[in-house]
């Protein structure tokens, strides 16, 4: 089985690259799925494809929602018609930010989106265009992804973000009231492997167990990092991000079973990190 992973170099992509490393596996400089020629004749040459390339700067898409839409929509809609024309699968990944966060229940596959910024808009533009070009094609929505290698775009994971300024001496102030399932990029990856071969299409939800909020995440994350160091709870509109989140942005999966339990899954990060970053945390834990 030939597979491309788009994206590669990005957290999900990492670990999908460490499952399958025959797989033909660019980054954004080596193939940008803002490039039809290009996507068609790599997809060309492959049975399945992975497109983990997105435009994720939540906040710079409300400065610039025609780049967030040129990747996430258009981007994904080159993608899904080049594995078209090739009979390729397609495995193309969302975020549970196409929900409003209304409510107090997680949102199931069968919930209505409802995008409430740029960036969500653009993911779920992209999810539709997938899936109007190739019913075939499996969209898995996630949440509040985390990698042992961190997004770019954001200056590491989460996790990896508190544990660093925590180690730098820095204050911490994290917003309480927006919850997500935290989910391990590595964990996520074996689960689509193991889809790889199969038939489902459609969308489906596929997360971690458990919900929290980002707060209970950077306190969790750094006391397995054995840093004890204050977290203050801020709300949403003390925060003042530019782009609006979803309060509620848990799922849950009416299709697929959930992946282990979010405290789990951060467990093996901070277990992967560790060993990947040993001078950042020498001396600690
Ligand atoms: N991160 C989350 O919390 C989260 C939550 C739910 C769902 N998701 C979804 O899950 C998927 C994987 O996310 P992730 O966290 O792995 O993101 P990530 O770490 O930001 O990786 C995305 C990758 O796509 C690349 N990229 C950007 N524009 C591209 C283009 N035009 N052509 C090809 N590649 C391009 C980026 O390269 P550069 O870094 O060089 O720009 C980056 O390596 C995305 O669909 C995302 O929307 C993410």
């Amino acid at each position: 089985m030939r597979v491309l992973i788009t994206g590669a170099a990005g957290q999900l992509g990492s670990d999908l690259r460490r499952l399958f490393p025959e797989a033909l596996a660019p980054d954004r400089r080596q193939l940008s799925v803002t490039d039809p020629k290009a996507v068609e004749a790599a997809v060309r040459r492959c049975d399945v494809v992975l497109n983990c390339a997105a435009y994720n700067a939540v906040d710079a898409a409300e400065r610039d929602p025609g780049l967030a839409l040129a990747v996430n929509a258009d981007g994904a809609a080159n993608v899904a018609l080049a594995c078209r024309r090739a009979g390729a699968r397609l495995i193309h990944f969302s975020t549970n930010y196409v929900f409003d966060g209304s409510g107090d229940r997680p949102f199931s596959e069968r919930d209505r989106p409802r995008p409430l910024g740029a960036y969500a808009r653009s993911k779920l533009e992209g999810e539709r265009r997938v899936l109007e070009i190739l019913p075939e094609a499996l969209v898995v929505r996630s949440s509040g992804l985390f990698g042992a290698v961190g997004s770019a775009v954001k200056g590491g994971s989460f996790p990896e973000r508190m544990v660093r300024r925590a180690l730098a001496g820095e204050r911490l102030r994290v917003v309480a009231d927006q919850r997500l399932n935290p989910t391990y990029t590595a964990d996520l990856a074996a689960a689509v492997a193991d889809l790889l071969g199969g038939t489902l299409s459609g969308v489906v939800h596929l997360v971690a167990e458990g919900c929290c909020s980002y707060w209970e995440l950077a306190v969790e994350a750094l006391r397995l990092a054995g840093l004890e160091v204050p977290v203050e709870p801020l709300t949403t509109p003390e925060l003042g991000a530019a782009a609006p989140r979803p309060l509620n942005g848990c799922l849950t999966s009416e299709r697929l079973p959930p992946l282990r339990s979010w405290r789990a899954g951060l467990a093996a990060w901070w277990t992967a990190w560790r060993e990947q970053e040993p001078t950042a945390v020498s001396g600690r834990s």
